[in-house]
């Protein structure tokens, strides 16, 4: 094991101990300590920081997208790559009062496949199975680590369900892609019965406490945060307005579609406003056509007193936020999961300091 340093938080004034080995948002999240965070992968941006004392810090390989190398040179860091080498204070740049506290504690353990259906063509709705009697706690909206067997990867997924307190079990939507490394794995090989092992919960995609109306944005995959939250939101908060936009190509790419009409009759101030971008011509659809940010852009006039949530792929996620900013939503209220991706991009070698 090497050393410890101290690294200190501001404006938050938190104080945490750091392992050389460990990065900074790991250490955090293992001391009770939510900083904000998305893929953990320096892909993302989502934890990027600025130095303010301290020199002696080593990157872990990451994204020139996430960190363009003008901004390492001016002082930021990315909290999911860094690894200190003496005491150092940092300046969280995005961080969230109500959060930053509320951790719940990462846990390790060995989940039994209890069933892996297709809910469209290229959706899976995979149902994993607890060990009896262990307890697994998340917050809606929140994901774990999945590791591929056989392999030292891992990859994130988003719980679609609420709590595995009573059930025991954690539901997952994914994606398959053609070649994706456990995307395929899961499509053409894991079987009822198979075990998996998960590290969690991570991430800061939940339901803050709130008066706000709500509105979701959703693309593909991005489904299984939202239908988490929302469905916490029937158990919460059923009288709360909120509207779920959800982008899909055609109508064979839909899913969940009866659990959402049913909970527009649950809640009475709900709506689910689904938008397909390549309908099939002849096949019959009466709602929405187009990208489902003109679709928000159609719909909503005014969201400064709006809370947001979006998640799906990075390219929809990044025009969301342009949309609902541009109708007011204030930026600190738009939350968001990017989906982002582990294989390789443009990436760079550590810096600062020698690996030891
Ligand atoms: C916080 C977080 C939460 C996530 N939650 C979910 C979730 O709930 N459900 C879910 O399905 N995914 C989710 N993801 C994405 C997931 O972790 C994987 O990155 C994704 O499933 C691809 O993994 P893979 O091993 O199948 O593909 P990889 O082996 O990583 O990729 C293999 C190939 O597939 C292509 N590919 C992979 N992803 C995409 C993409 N988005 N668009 C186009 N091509 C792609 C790659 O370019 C590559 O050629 C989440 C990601 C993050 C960061
Ligand atoms: S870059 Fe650090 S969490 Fe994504």
């Amino acid at each position: 094991m090497g050393e410890k340093h101290v690294v200190r938080f501001e404006p938050v004034g938190i104080e945490i101990d750091v392992e050389e080995e460990q990065n900074v948002l790991r250490a955090a999240a293992e001391q009770g300590i939510t900083l904000m965070h998305g893929c953990k992968e320096g892909q993302c941006a989502a934890c990027k920081s600025f130095v303010l004392e301290g020199e002696d810090i080593e990157l872990d390989k990451y994204s020139t997208f996430a960190l363009p190398d003008f901004e390492l040179d001016e002082g930021f860091t990315l909290l999911c790559r860094a690894h200190v080498y003496e005491d150092v204070t940092i300046e969280l740049l995005n961080y969230d009062e109500e959060m930053i506290r509320s951790g719940l504690p990462i846990q390790s353990a060995v989940a039994t496949v209890v069933s892996n259906e297709n809910v469209t063509h290229d959706l899976r709705h995979l149902v994993l199975s607890l060990p009896r009697g262990e307890e697994f706690r998340f917050f809606p909206g929140q994901y774990v680590d999945i590791g591929i067997p056989g392999t030292a990867a891992t990859r994130s997924f988003s719980m679609a369900n609420t709590s595995a307190k009573e059930s025991g079990q954690l539901e997952f939507v994914i994606k398959c892609y053609p070649g994706g490394m456990f995307s395929e794995f899961l499509d053409t090989r894991l079987a009822v019965g198979d075990v998996l092992d998960i590290t969690g919960p991570f991430g800061v995609f939940t339901l803050r406490d709130s008066p706000a109306e709500l509105v979701f944005v959703g693309g593909g995959a991005g489904m299984a945060p939202i239908l988490s939250v929302l469905r916490s939101l029937a158990e919460r908060d059923p009288l709360r307005k909120a509207t779920f936009y959800y982008g899909a190509r055609a109508k064979r790419d839909l899913c969940f579609e009866p659990e959402l009409r049913s909970l527009e009759q649950q809640l009475p101030n709900f709506s689910y406003v689904p938008a397909l971008s390549e309908p099939v011509e002849g096949e019959q659809w009466d709602g929405e056509v187009g990208f489902v940010t003109d679709v928000v852009r159609k719909h909503e006039t005014d969201l400064r007193r709006t809370d947001a949530y979006v998640c799906g792929p990075p390219p929809m996620v990044e025009a969301a936020i342009t949309v609902l900013s541009d109708l007011g939503a204030p930026e600190q209220r738009i939350f968001y999961d990017k989906f982002t991706t582990t294989g390789e991009s443009e990436t760079t070698p550590a810096t600062g300091r020698a690996s030891t």
